[in-house]
């Protein structure tokens, strides 16, 4: 018989990434499917959803509407994901032709959900900590590895421990264990994911011997293989001298930190429950800056959440100046359902908003440009792992800049010396070195 074709998009973080590798694993074992980038002639659609900002939201309706008109007669589709946790059989009213929804930590359950007519389950209790899923990897070069589910964090603005619910580290020998099929398999980098990667071994859903991130750091760097270790998101109250320690001192683990500051405002950040000042914010992150010289920093920033004045928001600026930071993701607050913040009275009108995120994005590009200039003539060793359009060749130098050579295919998989030539913003232009 032949085998059915799955066509599967994917919105949001790496978590849902890594979601959507376990949909395809369990699809293609237990049902025979294949992958196809050809909708029309999908068997089966799914869309892996997100609900941290309303756009992707509406991105949802928009696409499964357009799923609805391209696809093959008889095709089901299904959502999958944060949205659907959150919409629940909402999802069936809006949109009534499709076949079944299914909730972010729900993911062991596809192969039922395809069989079942209307199949909906979006528990977000749900405990699949130690479910082990088939094989499947986007990348042959990196392996993404989960290692807790959920967030115990109540930050006011946030949906996702609304769709992913609480915190349940996944237990030491699977993560080992996926580590070592990543290792067996050639691939030299592992990242691993959590809401809250610091957070890990707070709580598991059985006995488990006692350990934090710090020491699960240092037994995957003990793989033989695994050269790159990179992980997301950390937060910055769990940034103890332990962990800062062990990040600038392990020499497998990337010197790139995501540090999501959100907000420069120490009230704000109270308003936000985030639990860190502005002043510890600036002293882990200029500590981690002398411990380690080479670091880079990321960043998420939320401008003109509720309540936000323009004094308060110039905080978030000073921090921005101060930590210099080699990358910011920022948005425009959006209320979302079931979170506190959308209760508050205190709304900013989207014009304040607007302004405030393109005076910082404009500072940061001011910033980067310079952070950018000093990059020119360094040497990196840059794992390269992504064809590019004419005869390009990127990856990424071991504190995460985009690094992008002239070669071919035989670059793949190799860490390579290259000598920055024509530093960009976005990518770091340069040659290989003899
Ligand atoms: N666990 C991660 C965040 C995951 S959500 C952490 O704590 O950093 C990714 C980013 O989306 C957040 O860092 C935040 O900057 C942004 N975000 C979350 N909720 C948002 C909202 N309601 N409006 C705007 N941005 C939001
Ligand atoms: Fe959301 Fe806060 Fe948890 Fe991050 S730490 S996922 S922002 S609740
Ligand atoms: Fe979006 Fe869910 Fe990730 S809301 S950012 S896909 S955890």
């Amino acid at each position: 018989m032949m085998s059915k074709k799955l066509f599967i998009q994917t919105l949001g973080c790496a978590m849902n990434v890594r979601d959507s590798e376990h949909i395809i694993a369990e699809l293609s074992q237990k049902d025979d499917y294949t992958l196809t980038e050809d909708m029309s002639e999908a068997d089966l659609i799914l869309i892996n959803t997100c609900s941290v900002r309303e756009k992707p939201v509406h991105k949802l309706f928009s696409e499964v509407g357009a799923f609805e008109k391209a696809k093959k007669p008889g095709a089901k589709i299904g959502v999958c994901g944060c949205t659907a946790s959150h919409l629940g059989s909402e999802i069936f009213k809006r949109a009534p032709y499709v076949d079944f929804v299914l909730g972010a930590r729900n993911v062991s359950k596809i192969s039922t959900a395809v069989k079942t007519p209307k199949f909906i389950s979006t528990d977000i209790n749900y405990d699949e900590s130690d479910y082990a899923f088939g094989e499947f990897r986007g990348s042959p070069f990196k392996s993404y590895i989960n290692i807790s589910i959920g967030c115990d964090k109540k930050c006011t603005y946030c949906i996702v421990p609304h769709t992913r619910g609480d915190e349940i580290s996944i237990p030491l020998n699977l993560i080992l264990l996926e580590a070592q099929k990543a290792a067996d398999r050639g691939a030299k980098e592992i990242f691993l994911l959590g809401q809250n990667v610091n957070n890990y071994g707070k709580r598991f859903s059985s006995a488990h011997e006692k350990i934090d991130f710090s020491d699960l750091l240092e037994r995957l760097s003990e793989i033989d293989g695994i050269e790159r270790i990179r992980f997301t998101s950390p937060h910055p109250l769990h940034m103890d001298d332990k962990f800062l320690n062990v990040f600038a001192n392990n020499p497998k683990i990337c010197k790139s930190m995501h540090m999501p500051l959100q907000s420069g405002n120490t009230k704000v950040l109270r308003e936000m429950k985030r639990g860190y000042t502005k002043e510890w914010f600036l002293d882990r992150a200029l500590k981690l800056r002398e411990l380690c010289p080479d670091v880079s920093i990321s960043t998420d920033i939320i401008v003109a959440f509720p309540g936000e004045t323009d004094a308060e928001f110039q905080d978030t600026m000073d921090v921005l100046e101060k930590v210099r930071f080699e990358q910011v993701f920022s948005f425009k607050y959006s209320p979302r359902p079931l979170t506190k913040a959308a209760e508050f009275t205190n709304q900013i009108p989207d014009d304040i908003a607007s302004q405030r995120l393109t005076r910082l994005q404009s500072h940061h590009n001011e910033i980067l440009d310079e952070i950018v200039a000093k990059q020119n003539g360094k040497i990196f060793d840059v794992y390269f792992e992504e064809l590019r359009a004419n005869g390009a060749v990127a990856g990424r130098s071991f504190n995460n800049f985009l690094v992008q050579v002239q070669g071919s295919e035989e670059l793949l998989g190799k860490t390579l010396k290259v000598r920055i030539t024509n530093p960009k913003r976005m990518v770091l232009y340069g040659e290989l070195v003899e």
